[in-house]
């Protein structure tokens, strides 16, 4: 009998409807467009309005999508895992929620917070619930809200960030496609580098977490691109390297849109030309749990069966990795 592997079988993004240009960007900071567009490659990001809005609402609304594009109906789903770095609550788990709200009665639903890699951890997780038939039908969504945690009077983290969501679809297969192999990394002393300080059970909300502006993302950028560079490009390599592949056989680098600088490092160093990254950091910004299935999402008319794909991420915790996978369907399915 063939060994059971995770596919994709859909995949579907949202992002919130406001655009946050860097023009606008310009008239909150001190910056301008030439900056921005030279040292991040970031041109607009999304945001999410509204009072009471939440990252399991853009979640929710990926994953309605991706019911509605597969056919599926939401009591089929077993499991919903939820990539986020923004949870609606500290308590219950956003996937809880998002469930709730897409009416999953039957799923199981839990978080994992990895930062930027938490999609591909996800990802990596979920494959493993199938590749041991314990179950069919798991969703991985990525959302994030990260306008709800960036400080717009912080010039160095305002740029980067935007809100959006991308959902999958995986389910078991015996043709050999699907989830190949992963590598996961994370050095948690890389902490005091990407950060938020407070609301946690170190640093409780208080009024002084509020006046010290504890609850936004602290970023000491130039040690985190050091390390994103090396790291990306190490495990993006390294995946290649054990699994034989070349820069030939790769089809697609998906990687987390953190900085197009960092982005061209590891496709560099993959010796993988521009016409196989997938690149949406322009359009969208660094969108944290969304940026890979974002990408995804847009490509996929592109997409044929059988392409070798590969993701790659970092994020704060440290955390980073990659994910060699075959794609299990051809475009305009
Ligand atoms: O996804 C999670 C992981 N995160 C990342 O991968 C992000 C990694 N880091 C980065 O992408 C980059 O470090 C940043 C985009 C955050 C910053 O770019 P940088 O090239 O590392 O800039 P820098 O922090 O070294 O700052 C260079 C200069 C400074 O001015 P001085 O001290 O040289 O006069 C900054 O004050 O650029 C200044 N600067 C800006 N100028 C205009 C910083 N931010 C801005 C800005 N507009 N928005």
């Amino acid at each position: 009998m063939s060994k059971i592997t995770a596919v994709i079988t859909g995949i579907q993004g949202y992002v919130p409807d406001y655009i946050l240009t860097n023009k606008e960007l310009e008239t909150l900071v001190d910056t301008n467009d030439e900056w921005i567009t030279s040292r991040t490659g970031v041109k607009e990001r999304r945001i999410l309005k509204g009072e009471g809005t939440a990252s399991s609402d853009l979640g929710t609304k990926a994953i309605v999508g991706l019911l509605k594009k597969t056919n599926t109906s939401a009591e089929e789903i077993d499991l919903i895992i939820c990539a986020t770095a923004t949870p609606d609550m500290l308590f219950p788990s956003t996937a809880c929620i998002i469930a709730d709200k897409v009416g999953a009665i039957n799923a199981f639903a839990y978080d994992i917070m990895a930062a930027c890699s938490g999609f591909l951890f996800s990802v990596a997780t979920a494959s493993k619930f199938i590749e041991t038939g314990s179950y069919k039908k798991i969703i991985v969504v990525g959302a994030d809200k990260m306008s709800s945690i960036v400080d717009y009077t912080d010039r160095s983290t305002c740029i980067i960030f935007g809100d959006g969501a991308g959902a999958i679809l995986l389910e078991p297969s015996k043709e050999g496609l699907g989830i190949q192999d992963s590598i996961l990394r994370s050095d948690g002393s890389g902490r005091e580098f990407l950060h938020m300080k407070g609301g946690g059970s170190q640093k409780p909300s208080t009024h002084e977490t509020v006046d010290n502006k504890d609850h936004y993302i602290f970023q000491d950028g130039q040690p985190v691109f050091k390390a994103a560079v090396k790291s990306m490009a190490d495990v993006s390599e390294e995946i290649m390297e054990r699994n034989k592949l070349t820069a030939d056989d790769v089809a697609w680098l998906v990687p987390h849109q953190a900085n197009k600088r960092i982005i061209d490092a590891t496709a560099r160093r993959m010796g993988v030309g521009d016409d196989k990254v997938m690149l949406n950091i322009q359009k969208y910004g660094n969108t944290t749990n969304g940026t890979i299935p974002l990408c995804l999402w847009e490509w996929e008319n592109q997409l044929n069966k059988g392409d070798n794909i590969i993701l790659a991420a970092f994020g704060g915790g440290f955390t980073w990795g990659s994910i060699y996978l075959k794609w299990a369907y051809d475009s305009n399915n």
